[in-house]
């Protein structure tokens, strides 16, 4: 990370109207860079213009007259010198160019990256990765090429033009006219073709948008492609796209290619006429023989100008492209993580209140109606409710991932709209229903959450809390052990106990179990429940699950449908009322009633065999046989 103060311009500045303004814009810091690069161009152009009218001079003053052996040797290296400062001009030119050009895009990159992940949680919602991922790739190296050749292409245009059609006009003004006659012929075409080209590129740079989607969703969702062994219809799903793909770039390419010979036929003719009538005027006497070769040789660096101008033109369609989309991530508003109205100090206590809130993620589908509750700090409070009901949505409010749209929620007695966001997701954690864990070590992601150093001790402890810490220590790198694609694949109760251990390691105030023991036995499930028992004390705590087990020892529950609050209290009043509740209880009870019956009759089985003394509880669990024999007996 460089402390450069270019590179701590804030790019929110480019956002511009006009792109070319935009572009400029972008440049901000290294514009020096970029004229001087520029310069160094028309000192090249200058130094081979002048090459040719030295020659003019060398063919009609110096040739012929007396052969003067200095004179001779002094034009030498003169030219020799003119070769040299265009060689190192150009060399400098384009190396000035392209550090602009990679030092703009490298900021740019870093700017687009850091901007993406502090967009709000519902831009993510509705942007597909690929998407974004081509914008950051693709859009930004069209942004670098644009500088480093389009950009300076066309400053090297212009200067050539200028300059050679200068040199030609102290030659003889009626051939420099008549050397230009194709220009507005060109120009006209370039911007039919500019036109067109835009609209190709922008639907070809759409299409790689798509395919990129289609490639990074088919990565990441490689075991549901298999599992349901549909690979044929992704193979034949991307190819459809990919075939699109080229399709249009077919097109775009169509029109580079029809453009190229219209240029270069009126280029070439542009040439011939020019050289034809230097030659009648050379045979006229009116310019002399030396005039004649250096228009030659002018006349050729006066016509290549006009022939890239509109190659460059067409080209530039791609870099404006490219900035209107890259635009379109830069314009997005940032979440504020830090301005509020209310500066909260030191801890939260964890006092909620939730008074008629009503949220809905899109306009007009309200997901969440008229909740009300409230609990005091430390207190537990479970959610239950079928799925889809609003429980993750509830608890995504608290830590401002979305903003409420009606009612209130006071913590702490300020509405939480007046916290920042910052500080509320510091106190806040939560232990995520599908838990992401990066492709780093085991150490790394337990301590992600965690800004202050953390002894060894520390991560073993929250590792033993969560149940977790034997199954690292059971990995030959124990901690240092990487998670995912280079590493171990963790199984989803695995996973879910390392992203409890993270959060028992960031001690929040604010405790969020959002169905964390769902992937795990009910076994591990008491383990984890004893030990985060632990950590729920003096904390409010928020449990969403699906066994009562698990909420019956809450000081509030609330029950869940359809966005709605159906039935809150304790589990002793819920059980009294009739409803959802107690038929959840009642359900889950018959069934572990039904089980258990189901362990006393295998163990009767067992004590029936171990009296007969002919097996033991292991060969029972091994040898099933075994037992069929022992109740035949
Ligand atoms: N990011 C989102 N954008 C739009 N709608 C969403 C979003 N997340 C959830 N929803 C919708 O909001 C409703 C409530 O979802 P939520 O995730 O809160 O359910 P839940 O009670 O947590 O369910 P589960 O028990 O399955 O986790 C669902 O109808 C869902 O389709
Ligand atoms: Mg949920």
């Amino acid at each position: 990370m460089s402390n450069n103060p270019r590179d701590q311009y804030d790019l929110q500045n480019v956002i511009s109207s006009n792109r070319f303004a935009g572009l400029w814009r972008m440049l901000t810091g290294y514009r020096l860079n970029y004229i001087s690069a520029t310069v160094s161009m028309a000192f090249a152009a200058t130094a081979k213009t002048v090459t040719y009218l030295m020659l003019a001079y060398f063919i009609d003053k110096v040739l012929g007259k007396n052969f003067d052996l200095r004179q001779l040797a002094l034009m030498a290296l003169m030219f020799i010198g003119l070769a040299a400062l265009e060689g190192l001009s150009t060399f400098n030119a384009g190396r000035l160019a392209n550090f602009t050009a990679e030092s703009v895009t490298r900021r740019l990159r870093n700017y687009l990256y850091d901007h993406i992940q502090r967009l709000t949680f519902s831009y993510h919602d509705r942007t597909q990765t690929g998407e974004l991922i081509e914008r950051t790739t693709s859009d930004v190296d069209a942004l670098r090429r644009f500088y480093a050749e389009q950009a300076i292409g066309i400053s090297r245009i212009f200067m050539l033009f200028l300059i050679n059609f200068i040199a030609i006009f102290s030659l003889n003004k009626t051939l420099a006219l008549a050397s230009i006659i194709v220009v507005p012929i060109i120009l006209v075409t370039s911007i039919f073709f500019f036109k067109r080209v835009t609209k190709a590129y922008e639907a070809y740079q759409e299409q790689e948008a798509i395919l990129s989607t289609t490639l990074q969703e088919n990565l990441s969702g490689v075991r549901v492609v298999k599992a349901f062994a549909r690979q044929d219809y992704e193979r034949q799903k991307f190819e459809n796209d990919n075939w699109e793909k080229f399709v249009r770039g077919r097109r775009l390419l169509l029109m580079h290619s029809l453009f190229w010979p219209v240029s270069d036929i009126a280029c070439g003719f542009q040439m011939l006429a020019g050289f034809f009538l230097g030659a009648m005027m050379t045979i006229n006497g009116t310019i002399t023989v030396g005039t004649y070769i250096a228009y030659a040789g002018l006349v050729v660096w006066l016509i290549w100008p006009m022939r890239n101008l509109g190659r460059l033109i067409v080209q530039t369609s791609t870099g404006l492209v490219s900035f209107g989309r890259v635009m379109k991530i830069i314009e997005q508003v940032r979440e504020p993580l830090e301005t509020a109205k209310y500066r909260p100090l030191g801890v939260l206590l964890g006092e909620l209140k939730f008074e008629g809130v009503s949220f809905e993620y899109n306009q007009n589908a309200p997901v969440l109606k008229d909740i009300s509750f409230e609990c005091q700090p430390g207190e537990k409070l479970a959610l239950m409710g079928s799925t889809g009901s609003g429980k993750t949505t509830i608890v995504n409010l608290l830590p401002r991932f979305y903003e409420y749209t009606g009612g209130h929620i006071y913590l702490d007695g300020v509405e939480l709209k007046d916290y920042p966001r910052k500080y509320l997701r510091n106190q806040i954690g939560i232990v995520e229903q599908e838990p992401f864990l990066f492709s780093r070590t085991l150490r790394e992601n337990i301590t992600y959450g965690v800004e202050r150093d953390v002894e060894q001790e520390e991560i073993e402890a929250a590792a033993r809390a969560a149940s977790i810490h034997e199954v690292i220590e059971s990995f030959p790198d124990g901690y240092n052990t990487l998670v995912g694609e280079r590493g171990v694949t963790l199984s989803g109760g695995q996973k879910q106990r390392v992203a409890i251990a993270r959060t028992i390691l960031k001690n929040p105030r604010i405790l969020i179990l959002d169905d964390s023991t769902s992937s795990v036995d009910t076994e591990t499930e008491a383990v984890i429940r004893a030990a985060l028992e632990q950590l729920m004390k003096n904390r409010t705590t928020f449990i969403i699950a699906h066994r009562v087990q698990s909420v019956m020892n809450a000081n509030l529950i609330l029950v869940l449908d359809k966005g709605q609050v159906i039935q809150k209290g304790t589990h002793e009043v819920l059980l009294e009322q009739e409803g959802v509740y107690r038929q959840i209880y009642d359900i889950q009870t018959r069934i572990e009633v039904e089980l258990e019956h189901e362990i006393t009759w295998e163990e009767s089985g067992e004590r029936l065999i171990s009296s007969h003394g002919k097996s033991t509880q292991l060969e029972i669990m091994s040898e099933p046989v075994l037992v069929d024999t022992a109740f035949e007996k």
